[in-house]
């Protein structure tokens, strides 16, 4: 599935550049493009420069809610209740929280979909990784058809049947150190995230029990910090390991100095999963947002990734990391600010 043992994880919001792909690319890693939060249009624009540096690469897309599905937190109030709750700390940076979150159907809360599908039938590459839910089959179909192979990313053994279930080529297994939002999609994998049951095992023991349950090639992804983490994971079983945080505090990575400098800052003394930001489980730096706002937000993504924009964006304009959403993965402490070839290097070459 891959000819080599280290993968670039894809990292949507600004931190994967096309500068950090084809550098890491340029060094022997596998690169992602990160196709969350993008349209078609700044997607294509994104993949150029990798296409054009090697001829194989992967992007990365967000499977979004079904636009029928889960109106609940609109429909209870809850969403109207967090933004009552956060106007607060919004007035203290001069943000305006949207009254209006843009519509289940409407294209910005389907994440581009349609037309990114579209883009990647009609302009094909080598891999499309999903996160966040399973593609259609009729997707998973049309994708090999075009010459493309398909992974999808899961969080536990019944994630992964279930992903196998629509013929993809491989999984992304993640495990709930990873940095960022967490890909698990049936509602049982997110109660257990809560609950940290998700967390009790290490991510060679998920390798070993999804390698026991489905015959597919296996990346590991979460909390992977050097090499002697990543061997553990390839003897556990894994094909590739994926790294997100190592690449964070690297040159070419399009992370926000904030951001940065913040995973050096010893002030930071853990990390947790939160909903804060987004509505969605994502393990981020403690900060002050995350104290206060992680048990009163609803489960609710999108929408509160739309309702908490403006205010990330103003304490980002006023170089204040205390509202930011500063992802990060159970291994922050080791991200280094060097050139990112630097980190591929220092990977493969115990790998
Ligand atoms: C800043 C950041 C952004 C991320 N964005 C995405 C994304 O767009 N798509 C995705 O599948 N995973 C995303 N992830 C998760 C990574 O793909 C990967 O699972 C994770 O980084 C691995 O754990 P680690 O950060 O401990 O290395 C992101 C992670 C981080 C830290």
């Amino acid at each position: 599935m891959f000819s080599t043992p280290l993968i670039a994880a894809p990292m949507a919001g600004g931190t994967t550049t096309a500068d950090l792909a084809v550098a890491v690319q340029g060094a022997g890693a596998f690169a992602f493009a990160a196709g969350g939060y993008k349209t078609a249009e700044q997607l294509r624009a994104h993949i150029a420069p990798l296409r054009a540096a090697g001829p194989d690469f992967g992007v990365n897309l967000f499977v979004p809610r079904p636009a029928t599905g889960l109106k609940s937190a609109r429909q209870t109030g809850a969403l109207e209740a967090y933004r009552s709750l956060l106007l607060a700390t919004a007035s203290r940076y001069g943000a305006e929280l949207p009254s209006t979150l843009p519509a289940p159907e409407d294209p910005r809360a389907q994440d581009f979909w349609d037309e990114k599908i579209a883009l990647l039938l009609a302009e094909p590459v080598p891999v499309v990784s999903f996160t966040f839910g399973l593609a259609p089959v009729r997707v998973v179909e049309q994708l090999h058809k075009a010459g493309t192979r398909v992974l999808a990313s899961v969080t536990n053994v019944a994630e992964a049947l279930a992903a196998a279930g629509t013929g993809v080529d491989g999984l992304v297994v993640q495990h709930a150190n990873a940095g960022g939002h967490t890909a698990a999609f049936l509602p049982a994998s997110a109660a257990g995230y809560s609950s940290g049951r998700a967390g009790d095992g290490t991510l060679p023991q998920l390798i070993a029990a999804v390698g026991a349950a489905v015959a597919l090639p296996l990346v590991a992804a979460g909390g992977v910090s050097g090499a002697a983490d990543a061997k553990a994971v390839l003897a556990a079983g894994a094909q590739a390991v994926a790294i997100g945080t190592a690449l964070i505090r690297t040159h070419e990575s399009g992370a926000r100095a904030l951001h940065k400098d913040a995973l050096a800052d010893p002030a930071y003394t853990r990390t947790a999963l939160t909903r804060a930001f987004t509505g969605k489980l994502a393990r981020a730096l403690v900060n002050d947002f995350v104290n206060d706002f992680a048990d009163a937000a609803p489960e609710a993504y999108p929408e509160v990734h739309f309702l908490t924009a403006p205010l990330r964006a103003a304490a980002a304009a006023a170089a204040d990391p205390r509202a930011l959403n500063l992802w990060a993965g159970s291994g922050w402490k080791s991200a280094q600010a060097v050139p990112a070839a630097d980190v591929v290097e220092s990977f493969l070459r115990e790998l």
